[in-house]
């Protein structure tokens, strides 16, 4: 077993080699893109800490989910941007809300790519936290509710997937039975199931107008510290009933992603989140990183970590770069 009779090195010698004993492999079919879909007409606003990425009107996002399909990437995750914000994030559960005429305007043009929606309510909240606040505090139960119609109205508006971010304690037992009551049986849940209180999420909040007015969301997200208690969240939230599991951010919690894959076996999410790719466009705009090099490299780490599917905004450079 040792050198010389052993030479690690001979299964590396030309690329045809290193092809017949990779371990993991990433293709387009593994990757899901998220899209901000805005209120208004012929909107399309490059988010400054996203480059690449759009604020879009429902007639742009229908031609940039176009090209997202034609680029081989089943599924797109929406998030909205209302006109309007109220202490209720009514906007969310709204029937003739953003993401609901836009899941529809989607199905319609282009049937087989799938439809996750994000289910939460600080892109609606005037206040933007992720639920309703009583007495200064997110309140839990009541905000179960709201989060329920949120589901039903994303699924009675063709919606595939539906996929809870908010991490309030039974959500997706709540999510479950009001689908099931309303007969989507078969909408499954991606639920958001180990979410870190992760400044990674920065961009993103420019992006869907979403910061906090107040406090900061410690009180529902996870502490970074655990690992435990992500493994704990994860099996209750399958307990109430998730097709889906998920862990975000990824690249700071990759031994997270492992351990989750290890202990659950089931279909397993990452979220490469807006933070992450910020980062990386920002090194590879100053000329510090090969951008196509580093996103495959830490496109492939969350694979090999365990993730069967990655939300990522470099979704389709990567896809493009894996078709060539
Ligand atoms: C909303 C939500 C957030 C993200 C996804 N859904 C932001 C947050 O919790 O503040 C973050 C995604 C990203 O950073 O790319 N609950
Ligand atoms: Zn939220």
């Amino acid at each position: 077993m040792y050198f010389p009779s052993y030479r690690m090195r001979r299964l590396r010698t030309s690329p045809q080699m290193r092809e017949l004993v990779r371990e993991t492999d990433l293709l387009p079919d593994r990757l899901i893109y998220p899209l901000f879909v805005s209120h208004g007409e012929n909107v399309r606003n490059e988010i400054g800490s996203m480059p690449g990425c759009y604020q879009l009107s429902i007639n742009h996002l229908v031609e940039e989910a176009g090209e997202v399909a034609a680029l081989g990437i089943p599924a797109v995750v929406l998030f909205g941007i209302p006109a309007e914000k109220d202490e209720a994030g009514s906007g969310a559960y709204d029937e003739e809300g953003v993401v609901q005429l836009a899941i529809t305007a989607l199905k319609e043009s282009l049937p087989q790519l799938l439809v996750i929606t994000d289910v939460c309510l600080c892109e609606y909240t005037s206040h933007g936290h992720c639920g309703i606040i009583r007495d200064d505090y997110v309140d839990n139960d009541v905000t179960l509710e709201m989060l329920a119609r949120m589901a039903v109205s994303h699924a009675e508006a063709g919606a595939d997937i539906v996929a809870p971010s908010d991490m309030m304690d039974g959500r997706v037992a709540a999510i479950r039975s009001a689908l099931d009551s309303e007969g989507f049986i078969n909408t499954p849940i991606m639920s958001y199931s180990s979410k870190f209180a992760s400044a990674f999420f920065g961009p993103f909040r420019e992006a869907a107008e979403s910061t906090p007015e107040f406090g900061d969301r410690k009180s529902y997200q996870m502490d970074p510290r655990n690992g435990d208690e992500a493994v704990r969240e994860t099996l209750l939230d399958l307990e109430e009933g998730a097709d889906i599991v998920m862990v975000k951010p990824a690249l700071p919690y990759l031994d997270i992603i492992h351990r989750i894959k290890q202990e659950t076996r089931f279909p397993l999410a990452a979220y490469n989140v807006s933070g992450e790719y910020s980062m990386l466009k920002a090194a590879a705009a100053n000329g510090w990183l090969d951008e196509r090099r580093a996103v495959l490299e830490a496109l492939t780490s969350i694979r090999r970590a365990g993730a069967d599917m990655i939300i990522t905004y470099h979704a389709k450079d990567a896809a493009a770069w894996l078709k060539e």
